[in-house]
């Protein structure tokens, strides 16, 4: 998810663009840039954060009334100077920037290698200025024609802005599957950004650009819209009257409510390209990279901290259940000072968000250095993790700005059951009719998560029951267990209430004397297989006076007459429920910490990366 702003008008553009870069830094930070327009093309780009492009520029005297800006969440090509936006046309004519991903950018590379163009970055989006260029070239085509027959040669998702320095009195943009608003300035200034948040300050009518649309910017004539087929579309103007800060998190109180409610589309783009329900076929690259040393390793061993350790604990099961490859999960804290016995037989996976956690680094730096092949699974592209390991899968799950990690966590998860699914059908360890059978329920799994976000009011209406609760309890068995782990997590690190995840077995081992009127505990019963054993444990709960908020399976009626609340969550294969079983406990905990009044995305203490030991 990156940032994307474009203007026109009679100001000078600069200023315009990089206040709007610092509005949009939230949709992405690793690298930025400008394109100014006065006469010249002036293009700056730099990694880092917009206040770095800020510095890089300050000694240039940029005017122009025309320009655009980028802040990138990169997805192809990590972050440096090189790959950051604006991206030029091979003849220095045609400027872009780009929020999206073109999935067939390869085979159009090739084609314009073929014709001679030359590619200075490793981004999709250099790929589609040249495309443009090499369509405006060969038909002397006004700007806006060469843009439009140029999207209809792509797949994939884009927001972009485009300027031609031969024709300075236009700004050309257009969107599919990513967002783009167009603001109507007062006297005859022109906006476009990912969202309304740059443009507020300047106006407050917007237009947002639909599917498939083409918007032309030009001075002194105004706005047009056009569809992929060149008709003119009737612009639909919208007032909005959203403050910034609340623009910024799409309308939501908190950015963590915001991510909670991504994870439907931050599941499905975990995926993409990496499994075929009608063909029948999951394929991760950094497996394939490494397939006979990874489906004939001795041992994985899992190394993360916080969710991402919960994770890792969920993989555990995934993995040896279906790939029969054990699997050991290490806190990576204690796994880098306790001297491990590591082989060349072992694969060692540190799964992290930022890509920078200090201990997870760390752990991984010394299996490097005891011989394992090394593997991350991480969120930033391009962060510390993901350029020292052997190889790795980005989980794409966007920024993920609440310091409570949600999104990060189904994605990691996402990732992690592709791979056990892609090394047992290598292996063989599972038929081919179950291999088929759960590749086709994972791809109903991002709409069955979004059905499982429809009980938040009643969850909300639970939470009121709970706020003041001092400690919980949280239990689970079997995939569900580190579920239950996740779900104390949540509620301890952003409400500040005392909570325990356990197995749900493990009760009359010592917690239970924990149980009375005044202990919530939260079971997540949504096993098949062990469903009577997980009654009989909420029976024990009930005999001593505990309060008993169930998750369960959609119609489980034995539970409803048991509990004392019910929340349910569509049925799915047993390996995938962690990803719907969290999103209640994700719920619950946000709205326990907002009802106490705690700042759910930045909680006393925390960091949302931990990159000091
Ligand atoms: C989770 O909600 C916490 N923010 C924290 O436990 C986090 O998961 C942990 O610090 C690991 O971070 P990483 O995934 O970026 O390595």
């Amino acid at each position: 998810m990156c940032g994307i702003i474009g203007y026109i008008g009679k100001r000078e553009a600069y200023p315009i663009i990089i206040k709007g870069l610092k509005r949009l830094e939230y949709r992405g930070y690793d690298s930025s840039g400008v394109a100014i327009l006065n006469g010249e093309l002036n293009v700056y780009k730099k990694k880092g954060k917009v206040n770095d492009l800020v510095e890089f520029v300050s000694d240039s005297n940029i005017s122009g009334t025309l320009g655009m800006g980028h802040t990138r969440w990169a997805t192809h090509g990590v972050p440096d100077d090189i790959n950051a936006h604006p991206h030029l046309s091979g003849n220095n004519r045609l400027v872009i920037i780009h929020n999206g991903i073109i999935e067939n950018y390869a085979s159009i590379k090739l084609w314009l290698e073929s014709q001679g163009h030359e590619f200075t970055s490793e981004t999709d989006t250099e790929v589609l200025i040249h495309l443009i260029e090499e369509i405006q070239e060969k038909g002397q085509l006004p700007i806006e024609e060469a843009v439009r027959l140029a999207l209809n040669e792509v797949v994939g998702a884009y927001a972009i802005v485009v300027i031609d320095r031969l024709d300075p009195n236009k700004l050309v943009a257009a969107r599919k599957s990513s967002p783009l608003v167009v603001g109507i300035g007062k006297d005859n200034d022109y906006f476009l950004a990912s969202d309304a948040t740059p443009i507020v300050e300047y106006t407050n009518q917007v237009v947002y650009l639909d599917d498939d649309e083409i918007a032309v910017l030009e001075r002194d004539k105004g706005l047009r819209i056009m569809d992929k087929d060149k008709v003119d579309k009737m612009p639909f103007i919208h007032e909005i009257d959203m403050k910034i800060e609340e623009l910024e998190k799409g309308g939501y109180d908190y950015f963590m409510l915001k991510e909670i409610y991504e994870q439907p589309k931050s599941i499905a783009e975990c995926m993409r390209g990496r499994f075929s329900t009608e063909e029948g076929w999951i394929r991760l690259g950094g497996i394939l990279q490494h397939k006979n040393r990874i489906c004939n390793a001795d041992r994985i061993i899992i190394v993360a901290c916080g969710t991402s350790w919960h994770s890792g604990l969920i993989a555990e099961y995934l993995i040896e259940e279906l790939a029969r490859i054990p699997v050991e999960v290490e806190y990576a804290s204690e796994f880098r000072y306790r001297n491990p016995i590591i082989s060349e037989k072992d694969i060692v996976i540190a799964i992290s968000q930022s890509g920078e956690t200090a201990d997870t680094l760390a752990a991984l730096e010394l299996a490097k250095k005891k011989g394992a092949l090394t593997y991350g699974i991480v969120n930033v592209v391009g962060s510390s993790i993901a350029r020292i390991t052997d190889a790795g899968s980005y989980i794409h799950a966007g920024p993920e700005i609440g310091v409570a990690s949600t999104k990060a966590f189904t994605g990691q998860v996402t990732l992690l059951t592709l791979m056990a699914l892609h090394i047992a059908n290598e292996k063989g360890t599972i038929s081919r009719s179950k291999y088929h059978e759960l590749v086709a329920e994972i791809g109903n799994i991002p709409k069955k998560v979004q059905k499982a976000l429809e009980s938040n009011e009643q969850i909300k209406l639970i939470s009121e029951k709970f706020k003041d609760a001092e400690n919980a309890l949280y239990l689970g068995r079997g995939y569900n267990f580190p579920v239950a782990l996740e779900g104390a997590l949540k509620l301890k690190e952003i409400s500040y209430i005392h909570a325990e995840g356990y197995p749900a077995a493990e009760m009359k081992h010592g917690p239970i004397a924990l149980i009375d009127e005044n202990m919530p505990v939260v079971v997540i019963a949504t096993n098949k297989s062990a469903h009577e054993k997980i009654i009989s444990n909420v029976q024990e709960v009930k005999a001593r006076k505990g309060v008993v908020i169930a998750v369960v399976n959609e119609g489980d009626e034995v539970m409803a007459r048991i509990a004392d609340y019910i929340i349910e969550i569509p049925t799915t294969a047993e390996p995938f429920t962690p990803l719907l079983s969290v999103i209640p406990l994700q719920l619950l905990s946000y709205h326990i910490a907002v009802m106490r009044g705690c700042n759910v995305d930045q909680p006393r203490n925390l960091a949302k990366s931990v990159t000091v030991e």
